[in-house]
């Protein structure tokens, strides 16, 4: 039994869970009303929420006015909290590192703000934030907060295309970026270059905010690019909150679907941020003075929701870290907890898989007293990387959350509690307050009672969950809620055991989760379909030891090409080009033609389980147009 040494001041100890968990059900808004109440609103709101699924129509606080900036600094300065820290940042190389008090942070998010409505950036313009993990990243965003821009934050692997279709999907009027980015080894990945080759095809781009990283030699387009530094040297700082309305956009992030191009994924202000708050407060029980760390890069949603806004609006120290968990060692996460007295650290699986390869050396030449609470996030935690977690790491001392949720979700949705007493390795436990859990067969009717399979869908409506696809509602409507009448559907597998614990068993469509990165196959299709003698591509997942899932792709070419390594190479260059270097491909299989049905239809069930290597269980494969494929397929497997 794991005993959380916070367990006396616990937020919720486990006798209140049951007890609050049906209060938050049976007598929602009444719950959500109470929690509102932790921010600080300009103007109260008028009405709890106004959902209806039918139509995707989704608000929350309807009426009422706040600012995210001003919740996750000004209050807390107002409050005489000024002198905390704030953000602590740790650069890539050991030695590097800074810290921001709340009242440092308020002068540079102030003084940025003015720099970008001096530029002409509006309330409802977005921007688009190219970065690598380094304080003005954080910075700008809470300053498009704070005008009420709307940012759309790319992560910073991705490609110049990838990066060119994000922002012209959302029209951006500006970009922020750094001359080049360290990570590692790397010490010149070449941000504002990217950039560059991006926006020769961006039209609606009229200003690149440059920040100086490294002094590396960049190009610098007069009128357009401009040095942060210069920008911020005689700029005011001081600067008001524009009153945001509840559901006025706070900002979107681009995510990959089943089919199509990445959705850009619309969050509001007022239910985002009361979610991001009160869920890192409960689920990582974050008490005064805790030093909080979360790994994730700030591009996906992990970073968004759980290094700054949630952090943030609770007047936490959050850390932020440019770097990679093996350099210069495989000890420096650990090195960093140390350095920074970290209490709460969250991660994912595939970085616990990686380090704990490296053997127990690394984590045990550190200390990690300062511990209290680990979270993992991502994808399902087996038992291998939980038990090394809990024991190595954490010295039997410190609970695991293993944390369930998606961009779509905004927050945490099915977390174990820090002050539960039955952890069990792999199951991510009980719902959040106000989340219900639906399991649903494959005609969408509720499998009841425990134990229980199918499909994860939820119920109600929690103010942190996305309010549509950018510029599109209608596909917004068709992805989460036309299958399943009346329920948001997730896209993941579930089992529900006796004791009313969740294990989230891995999606269901044809997304692909790669080293905690989510990519469609259809994007990566579309990648490999770029290469000149490619006729045809499939894509799909198979197990791979540290990355969760591999990308597998089984390829057609022209008729008259033959194959070669060369070839094989080129498509993997083609993929790590228009997508980025996360989506390149573990395995390329040639194949004179794919399995597919007599209306043409690609079977992936029949992919997948060749590159799973469960041969003898392919099922029915006479619906084939060409049976005989398979048999190939199945012989030249890789
Ligand atoms: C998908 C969402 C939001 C966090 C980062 C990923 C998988 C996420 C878990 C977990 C099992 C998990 C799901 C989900 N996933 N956390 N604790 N246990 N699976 O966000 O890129 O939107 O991906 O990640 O499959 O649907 P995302």
């Amino acid at each position: 039994m794991i005993r959380y040494k916070d367990i006396n001041k616990a937020h919720i100890i486990t006798e209140q869970y049951s007890k609050l968990y049906n209060e938050s059900i049976n007598n929602n808004e009444n719950f959500w009303s109470k929690v509102s109440k932790r921010i600080h609103w300009f103007k109260n709101w008028d009405k709890v929420s106004d959902v209806d699924y039918s139509k995707a129509k989704i608000k929350w606080f309807e009426n009422g006015k706040l600012n995210v900036s001003y919740n996750c600094i000004d209050r807390h300065i107002e409050n005489g909290h000024g002198d905390d820290i704030a953000l602590i940042w740790e650069g890539n190389d050991i030695l590097e590192d800074k810290q921001f008090t709340y009242k440092e942070l308020l002068d540079e998010v102030s003084k940025f703000s003015n720099v970008l409505k001096s530029n002409n950036i509006v309330k409802g313009d977005r921007v688009c934030i190219y970065m690598q993990m380094i304080p003005e990243l954080a910075i700008a965003m809470l300053a498009c907060s704070r005008i009420g821009a709307v940012h759309s934050i790319v992560f910073g692997a991705f490609s110049s295309d990838s990066l060119r279709d994000r922002i012209n999907d959302s029209r951006c009027r500006a970009v922020v970026t750094q001359d080049t980015g360290v990570r590692g080894l790397k010490k010149d990945i070449p941000m504002k270059e990217n950039v560059d080759k991006a926006i020769i095809d961006c039209p609606s781009i009229e200003k690149v905010f440059v920040v100086n990283r490294t002094s590396s030699k960049i190009k610098m387009k007069i009128n357009r690019d401009l040095w942060w530094h210069e920008e911020m040297l005689n700029i005011s700082s001081d600067c008001k909150p524009e009153w945001m309305d509840s559901e006025d956009p706070l900002f979107i992030l681009y995510t990959s679907g089943s089919t199509g191009t990445p959705k850009g994924v619309l969050h509001t202000t007022g239910g985002y941020l009361v979610y991001a708050s009160y869920t890192h407060e409960v689920v990582f029980d974050y008490q005064d003075k805790d030093i909080y760390w979360c790994t994730a890069d700030i591009g996906w949603i992990t970073g968004h929701s759980y290094i700054i806004y949630g952090p943030l609006s609770n007047k936490a120290t959050t850390l932020m870290f440019e770097g990679v968990p093996n350099y210069p060692d495989f000890s420096r996460f650990w090195q960093i907890v140390d350095k920074h007295k970290v209490n709460i650290f969250y991660t994912a699986p595939t970085a616990l898989r990686a380090l704990m390869k490296e053997g127990n050396e690394f984590v045990k030449k550190t200390d990690r007293k300062s511990l209290k609470l680990l979270g993992s996030v991502g994808e399902t935690i087996k038992e291998p990387e939980w038990k090394w977690y809990y024991e190595v790491v954490g010295e039997k001392k410190c609970p695991i959350v293993d944390t369930w949720w998606q961009t779509e979700t905004g927050g945490i949705m099915i977390t174990p509690l820090p002050s539960m007493d039955n952890f069990k390795p792999g199951s991510a436990a009980k719902p959040f307050f106000g989340i219900e859990p639906i399991i649903l067969d494959p005609n969408g009717n509720e499998v009841k009672g425990n134990p229980a399979e199918g499909l994860l869908a939820i119920k109600k409506s929690w103010p942190g969950q996305m309010r549509t696809l950018y510029g599109n509602h209608k596909r917004f409507f068709d992805n989460y809620f036309s299958q399943f009448k009346g329920y948001y559907f997730t896209g993941d597998g579930v089992k529900r055991d006796k004791d009313g614990d969740y294990w989230i068993t891995g999606r269901v469509d044809d997304v692909l989760n790669v080293s905690g990165h989510r990519l469609g196959t259809a994007e990566i299709e579309g990648a490999i379909g770029q290469h000149k003698d490619v006729a045809e591509a499939a894509v799909v997942g198979y197990p791979h030891d540290l990355k969760g899932q591999g990308v597998y792709a089984y390829v057609t070419l022209m008729t008259g090409v033959e194959s070669n390594e060369i070839i094989e190479k080129e498509i993997k260059f083609k993929v790590r080009e228009i997508i980025g270097p996360h989506a390149y491909p573990d395995k390329i299989q040639f194949s004179s033609g794919l399995p597919k049905t007599r209306s043409g239809k690609i079977m992936r069930r029949i992919l997948r389980k060749i590159s799973e290597g469960e041969i003898n269980s392919l099922g029915d494969i006479s619906t084939l147009s060409d049976p005989s494929i398979v048999e190939s397929l199945v012989k030249n497997r890789k």
